[in-house]
């Protein structure tokens, strides 16, 4: 049987329209079922739009990283010479150094997160999902143009996990401790051009944690070469939040921060330019400024609105781009675009959150960064369909806990409409824990959807004095670099202390103690608060039964931590409460680690209204019913696969937006309640196989219907996509569900079976089932359904073309699915060259009136008679007409060692003979610049390359381009 068959089986055409639903796309009496469909939406008819570039000058530095898992020992220099030369600028050792051999490891793509292809190994710590994290190394080679020398480049490390050295061409350049704040390294003094090759190296030290969840290992986030003109805008340098007057009139002040790397002052001109959506010119500003050298500017201007605009809201999230340019004699040389939203925000001690003067209450969820097959290298569609995901269920906002995240989940937080709690990791006013608040405040404080941040999260030290000074230091940090946003602490106690750092902050955040906001309000009748987390309840996706021993948790919404309340019971304490701003719940998507309260065997949390893969548990339902107010909702639970318990009774829960609410057994009336939208509805129905309906109404009219089927036993399999379109720029990725169906289409929720994949024309990334539990690699082609469902996360290939996934199991029918690979595009990449060895550092010896030979050396510890040279500096001329010997030194790669290598000289000035090891190789009879080449045997050991020059009489000699070292 076809699958096209399957899904005819049945019901028809129906079916095969709603591909990818169980059940009738209708309800019997014509009205639309609700949004809530399990397991998951159709797939959306439309390719993910990209993400505008905001900054031209970056590329993707992404493709082509050696990855070494483990820590190299970097050997100590031995004797006074190299200890000598190995504290000098360029000269680090080991994996360091320019020239290592990096040629057997693996070669890897970012983002990438090592940890997620760990096993789970039960000494590993609890917190990280028992994986292993560990050291790790990372190197990658590159060219850059000779148009790009005099050029601001800088590298940008969106988010190393964690604790990161970093060096460019042999020289440390920067450190990073935390995994949530974004490296800049500017790149320009270190920077070679042309046929020179520059190389990355980066040691991880993922053994370093800085919180209690899941946090990955490795260049996690985006990496980017950036290029932009000596005078240019700085790195998160344009500051553009839009303002209203008293009066009700808009503008936007825009701040442009310029730095200048040229040998000469700069006076350039900057412009604002305010776009409408339709990316029409709606005002201008500019202004003139100086530039000194190696110093930075700041660029004031002020955008006034002619018209008031269209404002941004999370049902209507509107925005408009301002577009900064610098002009220098006239032409662009630089260009930022950022996207923008008129809002107005305020946290009232009585009313809430208002936005636009409206109150909203925050509908809000709290996020850790991983996901299924994934860990926390998430490309930036997956971070869209997360939010998606939560959209769907009426969710407004976001608190990011308890980091920074991704500057690509902000993006699409502006563009869905969801309001954001920005937090700070580190509760430390020390410089290095303060400048990454700030980098933070920087990156973050121009999009609309950002309307609070939050110095901490439940600090042990929030009740006392030092705690009080460090959140004052913090507070005046964040106040200096935006005063349009109030600032929180999310507190979990010391609320009553006489002491407390509550007294420092705009917005008092409550962590759980839900029973003590009535208390504090009333005791702080000034003062706004919010709960900044609440709920921790545990469900099992697809499970109606805890079984403690299985580490098993009925997803009915009964069971919480002692210090958190069910789904429901903590809502309904934030609902009936204007003076709470909104809750966040913990959490919107089941993470990797902190397993509660069930340890080893279990890898993940319970916690989340999704699971892992991003399927919806019964928490997503109910939060649907109780969040979503402009179309009816109703939602149906459990599954009706209970062949073996007839006549037994069931528990049926029912959750709606509307009036009142029926329930249905094989199109019999099981009686009609009023409709509880904090509690749900809830029947004991004694099992009976067919169909189980819930028909919620309104005015005696039916506005929605949800339904669960006794299905067959599985026959066959089904892949289910997000998108039935993706682009092919190289980059667009997405969830992919593998569900089975019985004989009549629909899915079987009970079935927990082994399922392998191939896949053309994407690539998968991962594979996950949502299961707690689960010991299953998440990396590979194959992954058993829990409860029901799989999922893999596929990228697509570039260019256009079809991808073709098929899913097989165990006497089940093969599932096909073709996606097409849109025309998009390609997102650019910087190039990766072939690997070769750079022979870069070289001795140069006193001019020799006659031809020295070849074994001339300095003696050992002479670091000034011979001068240290780089491949590519000429030889000044000298009167007299004279020898040279130049020496080199390198320890061949393991691909030269067995097969032996070429080295090419790419220009040399002067006759030249080349030895290599003591033997001459070959030899170069002109003195006007050229090319030598020779071949290196194969062989083990130290080489030492010795090139003999002769100079003519006043002209430019030795070693005036690269000197490479190919394997062959
Ligand atoms: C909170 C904490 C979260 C998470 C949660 C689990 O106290 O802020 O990070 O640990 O408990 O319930």
């Amino acid at each position: 049987m076809d699958r096209r068959e399957l899904l005819t089986g049945s019901a028809g055409g129906a079916l095969l329209l709603s591909f990818g639903r169980p059940l009738p796309a209708k309800a019997r009496d014509g009205t639309p079922i609700s949004d809530v469909n399990f397991p998951m939406p159709a797939p959306r008819n439309s390719v993910l739009p990209p993400l505008p570039r905001s900054d031209p000058s970056r590329t993707r530095l992404e493709l082509g990283w050696h990855f070494h898992e483990g820590d190299i020992h970097i050997p100590p220099p031995e004797g006074h010479h190299e200890t000598y030369l190995s504290v000098k600028a360029g000269n680090a050792r080991g994996p360091a150094a320019p020239d290592y051999d990096d040629s057997d490891w693996d070669v890897v793509r970012l983002p990438h997160d090592w940890a997620s292809a760990q096993p789970f190994v039960e000494t590993a710590n609890v917190s990280q999902g028992y994986r292993p994290r560990g050291i790790g190394w990372y190197r990658r080679r590159f060219r850059l143009d000779p148009a790009d020398d005099g050029k601001k480049l800088e590298l940008h490390f969106d988010g190393i996990a964690s604790n990161a050295t970093i060096w460019i061409n042999g020289n440390r350049v920067a450190h990073s401790w935390s995994a949530y704040s974004s490296v800049y390294v500017d790149l320009t003094p270190f920077a070679r051009f042309g046929d020179a090759m520059n190389v990355i190296a980066i040691r991880v030290d993922a053994t370093a944690m800085e919180g209690w969840w899941y946090e990955g290992a490795g260049l996690y986030r985006h990496a980017w070469l950036v290029r932009r003109a000596p005078c240019a805008i700085q790195s998160d340098g344009v500051h553009c939040d839009p303002r209203r007057d008293a009066q009700g009139r808009w503008h936007v002040p825009v701040t442009a921060t310029l730095a200048n790397v040229a040998r000469a002052v700069a006076s350039v001109t900057v412009t604002a330019e305010l776009l409408d959506p339709e990316g029409n010119s709606v005002a201008t500003a500019q202004a003139a400024i100086t530039v000194p050298v190696l110093e930075q500017a700041d660029a004031v201007m002020r955008i006034d609105l002619p018209a008031p605009p269209r404002l941004w809201s999370v049902d209507s999230p509107t925005l408009y781009t301002v577009r900064v340019r610098v002009l220098s004699d006239g032409q662009s040389v630089d260009e930022r675009s950022i996207a923008i939203g008129f809002r107005t925000i305020r946290f009232d001690a009585d009313r809430g959150f208002l936005l636009n003067g409206q109150p909203v209450k925050l509908k809000g969820v709290c996020l850790h960064q991983d996901h299924a097959g994934i860990g926390v290298a998430v490309p930036d569609a997956m971070l869209a369909w997360r939010l998606e995901r939560l959209k769907a269920m009426g969710c407004n906002a976001i608190r990011m806990s308890h980091n920074a995240p991704n500057a690509e989940l902000l993006d699409w937080c502006d563009r869905m409409g969801f309001l954001v709690m920005d937090e700070n990791r580190q509760f430390n006013p020390a410089p290095e824990p303060l400048a990454e608040l700030e980098w933070m405040v920087r990156r973050d404080r121009n999009h609309p959807s950002v309307i609070l941040w939050s110095v901490f999260n439940e600090e042990p030290m929030q009740g006392t004095e030092s705690g009080v000074e460090m959140v004052r230091r913090m507070v005046a940090a964040v106040r200096d670099l935006d005063d349009a946003r109030p600032i929180t602490a999310a507190m979990n106690g010391a609320f009553y202390d006489p002491v407390n750092v509550s007294s420092e902050v705009d917005v008092m955040g409550f962590n759980y103690y839900q029973d003590q906001y009535d208390k504090w309000h009333r005791l702080n009748p000034a003062m706004p608060m919010t709960s900044s987390e609440d709920t921790s309840a545990y469900e099992t996706r697809g499970a109606f039964k805890s079984d403690p021993d299985a580490h098993v948790i009925t997803s009915y919404d009964e069971e919480a931590t002692s210090w958190g309340n069910t789904h429901r019971a903590s809502w309904q304490m934030i609902a009936e409460r204007p003076f709470v701003a909104g809750g966040f719940v913990w959490t919107g998507f089941d993470y990797h680690g902190e397993p509660t309260p069930y340890a080893w065997p279990t890898i993940a949390s319970f916690f989340g209204i999704l699971d892992l893969c991003g399927f919806p548990k019964t928490a997503f339902g109910i939060h649907a019913a109780q969040w979503i107010d402009d179309r009816p909702v109703v939602f149906l639970t459990p599954h009706w696969n209970w062949q073996g318990k007839e006549g037994e009774d069931i528990k049926v829960f029912v959750i709606t937006n509307a009036e009142t609410v029926a329930l249905r057994l094989n199109g019999r009336d099981l009686g009609v309640q009023r409709a509880d939208r904090m509690t749900g509805n809830v029947w004991q129905i004694p099992f009976e196989p067919g169909r189980i309906e819930a028909i919620a109404m309104r005015g005696g009219k039916v506005v929605a219907s949800d339904a669960k089927d006794t299905t067959f036993a599985p026959v066959g399999l089904r892949l289910t996509p997000a998108r039935d379109r993706m682009a092919g720029d190289g980059i667009d990725c997405q969830p992919v569900t593998i569900d089975a169906i019985d004989a009549a289409g629909r899915h079987v929720p009970t079935a927990n079976l082994m399922t392998h994949f191939t896949v053309e024309g994407a690539e998968i990334l991962g594979v996950g089932n949502g299961n707690p539990n689960s010991h299953e690699s998440e990396k590979g082609n194959q992954r058993s359904l829990f409860n029901g469902l799989a999922q893999m996360i596929i990228r697509a290939d570039a260019g256009p073309g079809t991808i073709r996934i098929r899913a097989t199991a165990k006497d089940l029918e093969p599932a096909l699915l073709e996606i097409a690979r849109t025309d998009r595009p390609e997102v650019p990449q910087v190039a990766v060259p072939a690997a070769e060895l750079a022979l870069d550092n070289w001795r140069r010896s006193p001019v020799f009136i006659e031809r020295p030979e070849p074994d001339t050396a300095p003696a050992d510890g002479d670091n000034n008679s011979w001068a240290f040279v780089h491949a590519g500096t000429p030889t000044p001329a000298e009167d007299q007409p004279g020898w040279r010997v130049y020496r080199a030194s390198f320890a061949p790669w393991k691909r030269m060692v067995a097969k032996g290598a070429r080295i090419r000289f790419e220009r040399i000035a002067g006759s030249a003979e080349l030895w290599v090891d003591g033997v001459r190789t070959s030899r170069k009879n002109s003195a006007a610049p050229g090319p030598l080449t020779a071949t290196l045997p194969a062989g083990p050991g130290e080489r030492s390359v010795v090139l003999l020059v002769e100079a003519p009489k006043a002209r430019e000699s030795g070693i005036i381009g690269t000197v490479t070292v190919v394997p062959l």
